[in-house]
């Protein structure tokens, strides 16, 4: 099999190029990347060292791809990822990127016969709803009072509402899916789209607006000011987190038997025993730093920002078994021992932010 991984030398798409290498030592694998996020340079280092094929080129411009044929699989996870871009500046970047893209990878899978596969967010679920529940301190953790509409288990599962507002990259990761709904169907194009929670581990070029444990530890390891932001400033804000690993399990199966999966949209994510908030984070990292870090709070929420969110995967169990293995701790000290293994690398890349 021949598979195109575009965003392929990001956090997500490299570590998909090199987890699908290892299992399926056979397939030929491509990286796209036009390299926009600081970090995926490296990546493509990596990549190339296991025979892994790097194309430099931009998903926005459909001759970019016409240069690439023969393709079995295209793996979408070309975007830019913040939810921050597009309300002060990139918002054209982001639509051109996130939905344009989308359908020039469209057209590249029908040209192709590809099937494909999207990496979506639970940022298409709209942030101004989450905002309006009630909620409780447990664990230093925002945990909602109630339920969500339609949803079971304090989880958001695909259930819950899709229209209202959802931050501009929501809106481009939701436009995408309907895109893609519409043209396979127009087009008789075979696509899986996982709707991921925040996705975390090793490799992952955190900074302030995407990929926090990152640059939570980046801000330990070169003694950066930290802020915890919004709801009052008091870091009680959460997430489920998935590692890296646990995804590329899943895409790894969805690979072997895509016929089991196809024409179907899921929630991915790392669920209720996953979550961690701001908090959580600090004491893990003051455990692990071995030092007290003083955090500051701005107590204003920034925009598009939520204080919870815990994916219900029942879904995606129940069709196929797959859940969540890895520890959250475990995936805190994994990201803890990268970031020290690659200070000077990582020093480098923040000259450069
Ligand atoms: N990381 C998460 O927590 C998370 C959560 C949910 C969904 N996702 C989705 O997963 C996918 C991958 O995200 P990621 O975390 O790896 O982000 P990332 O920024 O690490 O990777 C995205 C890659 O796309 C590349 N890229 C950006 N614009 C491009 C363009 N115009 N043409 C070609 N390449 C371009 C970047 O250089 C980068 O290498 C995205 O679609 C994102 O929306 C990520």
């Amino acid at each position: 099999m021949n598979i195109l991984i575009t965003g392929g030398c990001g956090f997500v798409g490299s570590s998909l190029c090199i987890s699908i290498k290892n299992k399926f030592k056979e397939y030929k694998i491509i990286a796209f990347d036009n390299f926009y996020r600081k970090g995926s340079i490296i990546n493509k280092k990596r990549l190339e060292k296991i025979g892994i094929k790097v194309i430099k080129g931009d998903i926005r411009f459909k001759k970019d791809l016409d240069k690439i044929s023969n393709i079995d699989l295209l793996i979408d996870c070309a975007a830019d990822p913040s939810v921050a871009t597009g309300k002060k500046k990139n918002l054209r970047y982001l639509v051109e990127t996130n939905l344009i893209g989308t359908l020039n990878s469209l057209e590249f899978s029908k040209k192709n016969k590809a099937k494909l596969i999207f990496l979506s967010s639970s940022r298409i679920y709209p942030f101004e709803d989450i905002n309006k529940m009630k909620f409780k301190i447990k664990n230093d953790q925002y945990i909602p009072k109630e339920n969500f509409k339609n949803c079971k288990k304090k989880a958001i599962s695909e259930k819950f509402k899709t229209k209202g507002i959802k931050t501009f990259y929501g809106f481009t990761k939701y436009s995408s899916e309907n895109l893609i709904e519409e043209y396979s169907y127009a087009n008789n194009i075979d696509y899986i789209i996982n709707r991921c929670g925040v996705i975390a581990g090793p490799w992952q070029w955190g900074k302030i607006d995407q990929g926090f444990i990152v640059y939570w530890m980046i801000c330990y390891l070169f003694k950066m000011k930290l802020n915890y932001i919004g709801y009052g400033g008091s870091g009680y804000q959460c997430r489920d987190i998935l590692d890296i690993n646990d995804l590329s399990a899943l895409i790894n199966k969805q690979i072997t038997n895509f016929s089991n999966f196809k024409n179907n949209i899921f929630n991915i994510g790392g669920g209720s025993s996953r979550i961690l908030s701001l908090k959580n984070l600090t004491d893990q990292c003051n455990k692990l730093f071995g030092f007290k870090k003083k955090i500051n709070s701005i107590s204003k929420t920034r925009y598009g920002d939520i204080p919870y969110y815990v994916t219900d995967y029942s879904k995606i169990y129940n069709l196929c078994g797959w859940k969540p293995k890895k520890k959250l701790e475990t995936t805190v000290f994994e990201i803890y021992k990268w970031v020290n293994d690659h200070k000077k690398t990582i020093k480098k890349q923040i000259e450069k932010i």
